[in-house]
């Protein structure tokens, strides 16, 4: 093989991951494996770069400057949509549309107003070969390269039913968790934190190098198809469509057949959307047939056919009343506002996280401040900002306290960090509190059954002071306690008898070492197998793993270096949690099967089933157990089952023998 052709194979096979990956949900290779053939290929374009392919995945992660970006014109320019508040102003809508559409029937999609970047797409030949801002509506920014490092959105595409030439639609944006990750960092740093994710997302897809913009892993939803050609009667149908093609299509839309459906998703995500990954202001109603779109037309700025509700306002005055600073399970302090009670967007308000020592000092909070307060993505309100104007000379400033208030130790602020800590985490009852709720949650050792009271119980009484006791919990334990039935304190005990079998990485994650969460919980155990192997890991060898910085190597030392710790450990050990895990990574044979999955029937001459199976996942296919209209292929052993066969020639399903399969692999 050419320099050429090994480049073209490595960007063959990495978009290939890459696509199992973000378009199917299939992982084929472990990151670290992905990462070495990415730095090779890399190599290769530093010294090779006549032999650069715009279809590399080494886009994904930036690396191109651009000093201006060029002004394109938009082929179908970029409108806006007219707003609505209420009930009232929709009916005059749909009013409007039953008349220009004389009375023959219609259906709506309501889709959410994502609050972020409008972006187009420009796909030819099945590459992705532009993305442009809005602009002015009609001549927007070429930010290709910055578009690229999106990685949900699909570079290629491999549709039948796309023509050359199309064109999508979507709103790029910064994930809530980027924005409040970049943000805590630029606090610590000193720098001006960013406004709101929407700002985030604007500045960060006109920054000139991509590979920084790589960095704030940016994401989009696509919501609109357009094309000189479009194979599609609906907007149904072409969200259906790009969706099946592994696009980012937010599955939060829905079709209406009336206004009064339509009212009642707007109800229905008035408080739901906060649970999203970004902000939504509103939501968008579009007429789904396309055909009665045309007829419906364009204003100059915007169509007739959609429109916009937009949800009310999400900001408060209140007053402050006071600061209580509540210690989190990692010895944390978080400051929490007290509030006189305010009605905002569905709820009433009564309390408002201020984050940290920082935050306070940056909102400048004083005694009896009248404050704004905002409902974000998050669930608890934030205060975002002082009306100075209100504020009366006497008001006196907030102070930070020195002391744990839970414990009394003397509070440490580690140099570099936003947050105070206590420092007392074997007797600091609520760091042993919240230690037993994060070790029990679902994403930790998952044992149903036990809840906050009966922690605080458990502790008062003495029962539960950390999380190996509850291993020696008995229902003798429970005699005197109230609230308990025969039933419940089955429940909880065979609920932890049942966590015995959680795996280690799960169980490393529930330890609750500080800055270990569960994705790097999991990177360790990939690593070390074992807590022996962890432990005796030197801060060279832990700052090796990816992904795993100083910060996180100090802090896991730190953790086996305390006696009470090491204790924890050797009783869960005899208790029989799990505290070593083999993992064995999956060797890519092939990547012919990408994509297809395979259900696997009858007998066989060359192979167990096991083993087929291994060669499917091998080539990259997936083996499902049933068989359903979406399943690629059946492999038909001998003494197939009767019912199996009929459903498949029911749904068409093509049915291949075992030889037929052993071709497909070359
Ligand atoms: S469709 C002709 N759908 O809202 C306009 N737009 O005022 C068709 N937006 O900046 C736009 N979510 O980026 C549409 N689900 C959605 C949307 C959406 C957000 C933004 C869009 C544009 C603005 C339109």
């Amino acid at each position: 093989m050419d320099v050429r052709q090994q480049m073209d194979a490595l960007i063959e096979k990495l978009n290939a991951y890459n696509e199992a990956y973000y378009q199917q949900n299939t992982s084929l290779i472990s990151d670290q494996a992905f990462d070495q053939l990415l730095a090779e290929l890399q190599k290769l374009e530093a010294e090779y770069p006549l032999f650069a392919n715009p279809n590399s995945p080494t886009q994904r992660v930036g690396g191109t400057i651009t000093k201006n970006f060029s002004s394109v014109t938009h082929q179908f320019p970029m409108l806006s949509l007219g707003n609505t508040y209420n009930a009232k102003d929709l009916e005059e809508f749909d009013e409007r549309i039953r008349k220009t559409l004389e009375n023959e029937p219609y259906e709506y999609i309501c889709e959410l107003k994502f609050d972020g970047v409008a972006l187009s797409f420009w796909y030819q030949h099945g590459q992705l070969i532009k993305g442009v801002t809005r602009g002015d509506g009609t001549r927007g920014d070429d930010i290709t390269n910055n578009v690229k490092t999106i990685k949900s959105l699909p570079i290629r595409v491999h549709s039948s039913i796309f023509p050359e030439e199309f064109e999508l639609r979507g709103e790029g944006y910064m994930p809530i968790s980027s924005f409040d990750q970049i943000n805590e960092e630029k606090i610590r740093k000193g720098e001006a934190p960013l406004a709101n994710p929407r700002n985030a997302a604007s500045g960060t897809f006109k920054m000139q190098d991509s590979a920084e913009v790589a960095k704030r892993n940016m994401e989009c939803f696509v919501y609109a198809y357009l094309g000189n050609e479009n194979p599609f009667q609906t907007h149904e149908d072409s969200l259906n469509h790009i969706a099946s093609q592994g696009f980012p299509v937010s599955p939060t839309w829905r079709k209406c057949q009336n206004m009064s459906e339509v009212l009642q998703y707007i109800d229905d995500w008035a408080e739901k959307r906060h649970d999203l990954p970004l902000h939504t202001d509103g939501i968008v109603i579009k007429i789904n047939d396309f055909g009665q779109q045309e007829r419906l037309g364009y204003t100059a700025k915007s169509p007739r056919w959609a429109i916009s509700f937009k949800y009310p306002s999400e900001i408060a005055k209140t007053t402050i009343e006071s600061i209580v600073f509540q210690v989190g399970r990692t010895g944390n302090i978080t400051p929490v506002a007290n509030l006189k009670p305010v009605y905002l967007a569905g709820t009433v308000i009564k309390r408002a996280s201020v984050h940290n020592a920082n935050e306070m000092q940056r909102l400048d909070l004083r005694h009896g401040d009248q404050v704004f307060i905002e409902k974000g993505g998050e669930i608890i309100p934030k205060i975002t900002g002082v009306d100075a104007s209100a504020r009366k000379e006497v008001n006196t400033l907030f102070d930070f306290p020195e002391n744990c208030p839970a414990c009394g130790s003397p509070l440490q602020r580690v140099e570099g960090e936003a947050n105070h800590y206590c420092l007392n985490d074997t007797v600091c009852p609520p760091q042993i509190k919240g230690k037993i709720e994060h070790f029990i949650q679902r994403k930790a050792l998952n044992i149903e059954n036990i809840g906050t009271e009966t922690i605080d119980l458990f502790f008062e009484k003495g029962i539960v002071r950390e999380i190996a006791d509850l291993y020696d919990l008995k229902a003798e334990n429970f005699i005197g306690l109230d609230g308990f039935q025969t039933k419940s304190i089955q429940n909880i005990l065979s609920g932890i008898e049942k966590s015995k079998n959680i795996p280690f990485r799960q169980v490393l994650f529930g330890l609750g070492i500080r800055h270990v969460g569960a994705t790097i919980a999991e990177k360790l155990v990939l690593q070390f197998h074992s807590i022996e192997n962890l432990q005796q890991a030197t801060f060279e060898e832990l700052i090796a793993v990816p992904e795993i910085g100083e910060r996180i190597a100090v802090s896991v030392q730190d953790y086996f270096s305390k006696e009470a710790n090491q204790n924890t450990i050797t009783r869960l050990k005899a208790a029989g949690v799990q505290l070593s895990e083999e993992i064995t990574e999956i060797v890519l044979e092939g990547i012919h099967l990408v994509g297809k999955s395979f259900v696997i029937s009858g007998v066989f001459k060359n192979f167990e089933r096991d083993e087929l199976k291994a060669k499917i996942i091998a080539h990259g296919g997936k083996v499902v157990s049933s068989i359903s209209a979406k399943l690629d292929y059946l492999i038909a052993g001998d003494q197939m089952g009767p019912a199996k066969l009929e459903k498949a020639k029911q749904l068409s399903i093509k049915m291949i023998s075992e030889e037929e399969f052993l071709d497909m692999l070359n």
